[in-house]
C-alpha cells in the first residue's frame, strides 16, 4: 500500500488546529524551560545518578513535557488518519491536555524545589492524563487490523506505559516513605520501560507511517514492523526485568535484543528511503539522522552499567543519549516536519490555493537548531566521561541556544500560517 493513500480522505479527519497545536506550543515551551533549568542547576548535572532537584525536574520537561507531549499531540492527529476511524470525543482530548500540562509544569516544580505535594499532585495529573490517552489509543487500536506496524508497536507502548506510571509513582512516594529496598533499580527500570518502551515504541510505529510519507517512499512491508515488535517486546521485558531484578546480564541481552530489532527498523527505514520519489531529502531528515546514530548508540551504552561498569559517569551517559540524543533529535525532527505539514493541510479551508511548506517553514533557525543541538549532545557527553566542567557548560549553553531557535521556529510557522489564513479570509469575503 502506497503512503499517499493514508492522506485520502485525511481532510475529513483533521481535528481543529489548536487541538494538537496546544501540544505542540507545550511541547517547546517545556524544552524552553529544561535547558534553562538544566544550565541554572548545572552544578548537579555532572555525576548525577537520581535524587531529587534541577537536573530530575529539566529530565521530565524533557519526557514528559516535550517527547510525552508531541506524541499525544500528534497520535490525536494521525492515528484518526492513519486508521481512518475517529479518536475518541474533541471534549477527552481537550480534558487530556487541561490535565497534564499543568500537571508536567507542577511535578517539575515539585522535582526541582523538592516539594512533596507538588510531586505527588503533579505526578498525579500526569498519570491521569497520561491514562487518558493509552485509553483513547487503545480504543483506536482495538478496532484495526491491517496496520501491524503502528499497531503492535503501539500496543507495546501502552503496555509500558502502565509500568512506567507505576514504577515513576512509586518512585515519588519513596522519596518521602524510603520504603524502596533498591530505588536505583527501579528507576533504572523506569527509564527503560519509560524510554525504549513507551516513547521508542510509539516514535517506531510512527515512523511506518510518517518517514514513508514525509519522503513519498513505499510502505514498509508488514513483516518487518512485526520483527520488530516481537524483538522490541522481547528486549523491554528482560530490558526492564534484568535492571529491575539486579541481573546484569539479563538487562544486557534485553539491551542485544534491542539492537537486533534497531537493525531491522533502520533495515526497514533505509529500504523504504531507497524507492522515494522525492530524491532531496528535506532539512527536517537531517535531525532524523542524528537520532538513528544515537539509537543504536544509547544500546550500546546500556551494555556498560549492566555488565557492572560504573553508574557514574555510564549510567548518566546511557540516560543522556537515550533521552536527549535519540528521542529528543528524532522528536524535534518530527515536529519541525509535522507543524508546517498540518497548516498546509489547514490552510485551504476556505478553498483557494493551500500554503506551500517551503513557505511555512523557514530555515535558518532550524538549521541553528540542529548545529548547537548536535553541539550539545557531543560537549554533554564528553563532558560527562570526563567530568569535565566547562564542556559541560558549554553544551548546555548551545543546548538552550537551540531550543531558543526552535521556538523562534515554532513561532514563525505559526505566524506565516495565521497571515495566509487571515489573507484567504479577506479573499474570501471579497468573493
Ligand atoms: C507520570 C509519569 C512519570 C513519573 C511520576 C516519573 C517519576 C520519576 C522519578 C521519581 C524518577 C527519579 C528516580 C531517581 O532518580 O531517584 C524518575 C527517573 C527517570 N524518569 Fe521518570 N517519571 C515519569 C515519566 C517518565 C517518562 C515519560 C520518561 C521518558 C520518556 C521518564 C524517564 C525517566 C528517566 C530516564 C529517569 C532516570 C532514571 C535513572 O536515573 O536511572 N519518566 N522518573
Amino acid at each position: 500500500m502506497f503512503p499517499g493513500s493514508f492522506m485520502m480522505g485525511a481532510k475529513d479527519r483533521l481535528l481543529p488546529p489548536s487541538i494538537p497545536y496546544r501540544f505542540f506550543v507545550a511541547a517547546v515551551f517545556f524544552h524552553l524551560l529544561a535547558w534553562v533549568l538544566l544550565l541554572v542547576g548545572n552544578e548537579g548535572v555532572l555525576g548525577f545518578v537520581g535524587g531529587q532537584g534541577m537536573t530530575l525536574a529539566a529530565l521530565h520537561l524533557i519526557t514528559l513535557g516535550t517527547l510525552a507531549m508531541t506524541a499525544m499531540g500528534a497520535a490525536i492527529q494521525l492515528l484518526p488518519v492513519a486508521t481512518r476511524r475517529p479518536l475518541g470525543p474533541v471534549w477527552a482530548i481537550k480534558l487530556m491536555f487541561i490535565l497534564y500540562a499543568p500537571g508536567v509544569a507542577l511535578f517539575a516544580a515539585g522535582l526541582a524545589h523538592s516539594f512533596a505535594w507538588a510531586q505527588h499532585a503533579g505526578a498525579t495529573l500526569c498519570v491521569v492524563g497520561l491514562a487518558l490517552f493509552g485509553g483513547l489509543v487503545g480504543a483506536n487500536l482495538r478496532r484495526v487490523d491491517d496496520l501491524p506496524g503502528v499497531t503492535r508497536h503501539a500496543w507495546l507502548a501502552v503496555a509500558s506505559l502502565i509500568g512506567l506510571a507505576i514504577l515513576g509513582l512509586v518512585l515519588v512516594i519513596d522519596f518521602t516513605k524510603g520504603f524502596l529496598p533498591d530505588h536505583t533499580s527501579v528507576a533504572a527500570a523506569h527509564a527503560v520501560l519509560a524510554g525504549y518502551g513507551f516513547m521508542g515504541m510509539l516514535s517506531a510505529g510512527f515512523s511506518f507511517v510518517l518517514i514513508p510519507m514525509f519522503v513519498l517512499g513505499s510502505a514498509v512491508p508488514d513483516a518487518v514492523g512485526k520483527r520488530t515488535a516481537q524483538l522490541s517486546g522481547l528486549g523491554l521485558v528482560l530490558g526492564a526485568g534484568g535492571v529491575l531484578v539486579g541481573i546484569g546480564t539479563l538487562s544486557a541481552l534485553g539491551a542485544l535484543l534491542g539492537l537486533a530489532a534497531t537493525i531491522v527498523y533502520l533495515r526497514g527505514m533505509l529500504a523504504s528511503l531507497k524507492t522515494r520519489m522525492k530524491k532531496r531529502l528535506e532539512p527536517f531528515f537531517r535531525m532524523v539522522w542524528v537520532a538513528w546514530a544515537l539509537l543504536p548508540v544509547s544500546l550500546v551504552a546500556a551494555l556498560l552499567p549492566a555488565l557492572g561498569a560504573p553508574l557514574d559517569p555510564w549510567a548518566e551517559l546511557w540516560v543522556f543519549l537515550l533521552v536527549f540524543g535519540w528521542l529528543l533529535s528524532f522528536v524535534t525532527a518530527i515536529l519541525q516536519r509535522i507543524m508546517p505539514f498540518l497548516a498546509s493541510m489547514h490552510s485551504s479551508a476556505l478553498g483557494g490555493k493551500p500554503a506551500l511548506l517551503s513557505h511555512l517553514s523557514p530555515k535558518l533557525p532550524v538549521d541553528i537548531h540542529l548545529g548547537c543541538h548536535t553541539a550539545a549532545l557531543v560537549l554533554i557527553s564528553v563532558a560527562l566521561v570526563g567530568g569535565w566542567v566547562w564542556p559541560l557548560r558549554l553544551g548546555l549553553i548551545a543546548g538552550l541556544a537551540g531550543a531558543i531557535a526552535f521556538g523562534v521556529y515554532t513561532v514563525e510557522v505559526l505566524r506565516r500560517y495565521r497571515s495566509h489564513m487571515a489573507a484567504a479570509v479577506a479573499a474570501h469575503q471579497q468573493g
